[in-house]
């Protein structure tokens, strides 16, 4: 059956190639991206490849009437929304991230994409989501925001603002699964693991962002009866959280 699914962050890197293995599925997939130009582009880019149930919508998860006008269209066009992937994030990497001297304008920059954007996003599609039979969100995170792997003696890559601003929203969507065991809608966190995209100015040596979507792309399509509250890999496996 065709699902109708919002992944946010979609003009670029894994939201974007997420979307067009969705919408090769036959899915309704609406491209969220806080740029109108770059989100239409992407969208008319699938379309002419024949993608036609791809669309756009403007949605900056920082700013919350944008999100609330998204919900808004999606509600009129389409009554209910499927799938939530929350996959819009900042990494903020060529600041200081070190523990002892960042700047707490990078933590809370960090903090207003990764953190409080995923909830005020979350928070306000969740109507919509609860008017699905089988509501689905997604939130991508990083193996960087586990803390049991971080506080292992060989860790590395201890990126402050990335790393808590994506710990701070697992724990935040632990909270979250639990409360809507009741509704049915199932919450799971997908680590895609070290793929080549903007965020890390593209660098050697990962993934690319096919293989990266490829490990989201069972999670946002979930059966009615399928798990909640996990933190798994692009392999599929749970990850410490
Ligand atoms: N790449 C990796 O190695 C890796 C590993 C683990 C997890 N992840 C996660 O995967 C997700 C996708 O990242 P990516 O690697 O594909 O990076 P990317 O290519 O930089 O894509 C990030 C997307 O998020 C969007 N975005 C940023 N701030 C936003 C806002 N305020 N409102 C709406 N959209 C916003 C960006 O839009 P603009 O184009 O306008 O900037 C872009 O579309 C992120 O959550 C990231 O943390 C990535």
């Amino acid at each position: 059956m065709s699902k109708v699914i919002l992944v946010t962050g979609a003009n670029a890197g894994i939201g974007f190639e997420l979307t067009r293995l969705l919408a090769e599925k036959g899915h309704t997939v609406y491209i969220g991206a806080r740029n109108a130009v770059s989100g239409k582009e992407a969208a008319e880019s699938l379309q002419k490849k024949g993608f036609t149930t791809v669309k756009f919508v403007q949605l900056d998860v920082t700013k919350l009437p944008t999100i609330q006008a998204a919900a808004a269209l999606i509600g009129s066009a389409e009554g209910h929304l499927d799938v939530l992937v929350n996959n819009a994030g900042i990494a903020k990497f060529g600041h200081d991230e070190n523990a002892t001297t960042i700047a707490l304008e990078t933590i809370r920059d960090a903090m207003e994409t990764n953190f409080y954007g995923l909830i005020q996003t979350t928070q306000t599609f969740l109507p919509l989501l609860r008017k699905s039979s089988n509501g689905v969100i997604v939130n991508v995170t990083t193996d960087m925001a586990s803390n049991a792997f971080q506080a292992r003696p060989d860790a590395q890559l201890h990126v402050v603002a990335y790393n808590t601003s994506k710990a701070a929203m697992n724990s935040y969507s632990i909270a979250l699964a639990h409360e809507l065991k009741k509704d049915g809608i199932k919450v799971n966190l997908v680590t895609p693991g070290f793929t080549s995209t903007k965020l890390n100015s593209f660098g050697d040596g990962g993934k690319t962002t096919t293989d990266g979507a490829l490990s989201i792309l069972p999670w946002a399509l979930l059966d009615k009866d399928g798990p909640t509250c996990l933190f798994v890999d692009w392999n599929g496996k749970e990850f410490p959280w």
